[in-house]
Formats: C-alpha cells, sequence, structure tokens
C-alpha cells in the first residue's frame, strides 16, 4: 500500500512538474520561435538596447540582429584614418555569445556618408579612381573585420531615384563614378568575405514605378554576374499600404529574379502613409494608440505575415526597425515629435494584440 502510494506520489509529481514546464516553454515562446519553420525573425538595434531587460527580451523574441546605425558608414568610419569599431563590435559579441545571427547594414549609401570620403585635403572633389579607391578600402576594412561572423550585408542601400523620370539617384556616389559604383561595392564585399550573401536594398518597392526600376538594377547585375544574392525590401509601411494585391505582385516580381528575399527594415505605422519629413501641424494632435489605429494596424500586419508565409521558399529573413513601440525612429519620421507605434510590442515589451495576430495561423 506503502509502495503504490509513493509511487503514484513520484508518478504525480512527474506529470505536474513536466505540465508546468511546457506550459512555461509555451509562455516562454517567442516570435522566432512560431515563425521557426519559416525565416529568421530579426530586430535592428542599437547597442544601449542590448543592455538591460531589452536584452533578455530580444534573445526571447528574436534570432538576428541588425546595426540601426552603428555600421553605416559615417558612424562607423568618420575620418580617412580612423574607425570607430567599438559600438559595431559589441553588436557582434553580442550575436556571438547568444548564438544568433547578425545581419550587416549597410555598405555604401548616399545617408550617413562622411563628407571627408568625397573631398581631398583642399576641399575638392576626388576623382573617381580615388572614390572607387576609397570605397574598396571601407569595404573590405568593414567586413574582413566580420567575416564569418556577420551573414548577409546590405552592399548598396536605396542607389534608385524616387523622381518618376529618373532611374538611378543622383547621389555623390553617382556623380563621380557613375553607376559602376554599384558593381564595386558589391565585388569589394564579395572579395572580403566570398561566404556573406549580399543584398541590394531599397525602400518603397511597393510604388509599381520604384519596382520597375529596382528590379531593372538587380537584374542588370545578375546578368552581368555582379555577386548579388538578394533583394532586400526594406517594408517601411503603413495602416493604409500596401494593400494585399501591391505586396503580392512586388514579392512575386522579386522571386522571379531567382534571388533571396528578404524583409530588411519593418515596421508599419498607424499613421497613413507620407514619404516625406515635415513639420508638426495642429491636426497631428491626436497620437493616442486608439481602437481604430490598432485595428488597421492589425489588419495590416495579418496579411503582411500571410503573404510572408505564402513565399516561405523565396523569403529567407524578416527583421523589424526597432525593438518595440518603446522608441523608434517613426517617432520623428516624418513628423518630428509624433509618436507613433509601429511595432508588436508595446513601450513595456508586452506583445499588443497585433502579436498574436501574427502568431496565430
Ligand atoms: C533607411 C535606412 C535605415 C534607416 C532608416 C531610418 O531605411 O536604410 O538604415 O536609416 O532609413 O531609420
Amino acid at each position: 500500500m506503502k509502495k503504490f502510494f509513493s509511487i503514484t506520489l513520484v508518478t504525480a509529481t512527474i506529470l505536474l512538474s513536466s505540465k508546468r514546464n511546457s506550459s512555461t516553454a509555451k509562455n516562454d515562446k517567442g516570435l522566432k520561435d512560431y515563425y521557426k519553420e519559416y525565416f529568421p525573425i530579426g530586430v535592428a538595434v542599437m547597442p544601449s538596447d542590448l543592455k538591460g531587460d531589452e536584452a533578455n527580451f530580444i534573445l526571447q523574441q528574436f534570432n538576428s540582429i541588425t546595426a540601426e546605425n552603428s555600421m553605416k558608414m559615417a558612424p562607423i568610419h568618420p575620418a580617412e584614418n580612423r574607425y570607430n569599431w567599438n559600438a559595431a563590435d559589441s553588436i557582434v559579441a553580442f550575436a556571438q555569445r547568444n548564438g544568433i545571427k547578425v545581419r550587416g547594414h549597410t555598405l555604401c549609401w548616399h545617408n550617413q556618408a562622411p563628407q571627408w570620403m568625397f573631398k581631398d585635403s583642399s576641399g575638392n572633389t576626388v576623382t573617381k579612381e580615388v572614390l572607387l579607391q576609397r570605397l574598396k578600402e571601407h569595404i573590405t576594412t568593414v567586413v574582413s573585420r566580420y567575416k564569418g561572423k556577420i551573414y548577409a550585408w546590405d552592399a548598396v542601400n536605396e542607389a534608385i531615384s524616387d523622381k518618376p523620370d529618373e532611374y538611378l539617384r543622383s547621389s555623390q556616389w553617382y556623380q563621380i563614378c557613375g553607376e559602376e559604383y554599384i558593381a564595386k561595392a558589391f565585388e569589394y564585399a564579395h572579395a572580403a568575405d566570398p561566404n556573406a550573401i549580399l543584398f541590394y536594398n531599397d525602400y518603397n518597392e511597393i510604388n509599381a514605378t520604384k519596382r520597375e526600376k529596382i528590379y531593372k538594377l538587380v537584374k542588370s547585375l545578375k546578368d552581368a554576374g555582379v555577386p548579388i544574392g538578394g533583394v532586400g525590401l526594406q517594408g517601411h509601411w503603413a495602416i493604409n499600404e500596401p494593400s494585399r494585391g501591391q505586396l503580392d505582385s512586388t514579392i512575386k516580381k522579386f522571386a522571379d529574379l531567382g534571388l533571396k528575399i528578404q524583409v530588411t527594415e519593418l515596421d508599419i505605422s498607424v499613421y497613413p502613409k507620407e514619404h516625406n519629413a515635415r513639420e508638426r501641424k495642429p491636426e497631428d494632435a491626436d497620437t493616442a494608440f486608439n481602437a481604430e489605429k490598432e485595428n488597421k494596424q492589425i489588419q495590416e500586419y495579418k496579411m503582411c505575415f500571410e503573404l510572408f508565409r505564402k513565399y516561405r521558399k523565396v523569403i529567407s529573413g524578416v527583421t523589424f526597425w526597432n525593438v518595440s513601440d518603446r522608441h523608434t525612429w517613426l517617432d520623428n519620421f516624418p513628423v518630428r515629435g509624433r509618436k507613433d507605434y509601429p511595432l508588436l510590442f508595446d513601450k513595456d515589451l508586452k506583445p499588443k494584440k497585433v502579436f498574436w495576430e501574427v502568431v496565430r495561423f
């Protein structure tokens, strides 16, 4: 009798504790776990996000990180003979310590590029030869430092013009080097780390005119044998765009290129899309995250993730641009000082309703 009791007790304890474990495991399930059969889920971070309550949270929800700013050309290479490695190193070290991926962002971009790059010591514009040599030196140094630790790089960011009748953006890179700088950036990066997957990354890819231009550029690079491995769709979207049809045809179009696709900078603003920066106006007073904004955001996120899952064979990553609604770049863009709520987690890092809509499928 005694034996029977003790066996029953042991069995009950085992049952109870295994139940407890499975329910803990269930509660601990993060975004990355729901999508583990689909694609890695990344997030753009600053070194300060990797300390305090956000660090564990990031590891629970995401399995890839991207430097929001720390690997851009001006922050990492502020003067010709000076590199600032601290911030970028700390992000890569965090990923290595915790066994998660790093997406590099970005090697060549017209914004946040240091002015010394384009000028000689007398302040005159440098020649194409000098600029390409500097680009080569920059890319070789940065990519080599993180060789084998950064699995993918945005080699070139935003080279396409937003003007409907202009193909390439008239940046300093373009003005000095012509179109060639784009292929060169890929070649330099590939030489420094042949295993890194190199992306062309751009925004407003859902717009039919811009999409055609991005497609044309990427196809021409691929056809010319340039080592491009993927197309990054930034995905800075909003409650009113893209439509399902727009997003479906965008992904389909790029999928046909036979390259990998990643959604590289995902956020969905709770305000209707505006493309240009502007000052705050009296009409912008209502910044509360109300039910109307929330419902529209839910519909948009649900639709986007339905399509991401539909195209799982070609989509090799989805990266959110910032961790939670606590702070995001959209608090100051396009309207300075207007609070936005573009992510799946609130300012206390709690999942919003939209989170559950994205993971329940
Ligand atoms: C672009 C860039 C990003 C970032 C965002 C705004 O999308 O690619 O690096 O600067 O703008 O945060």
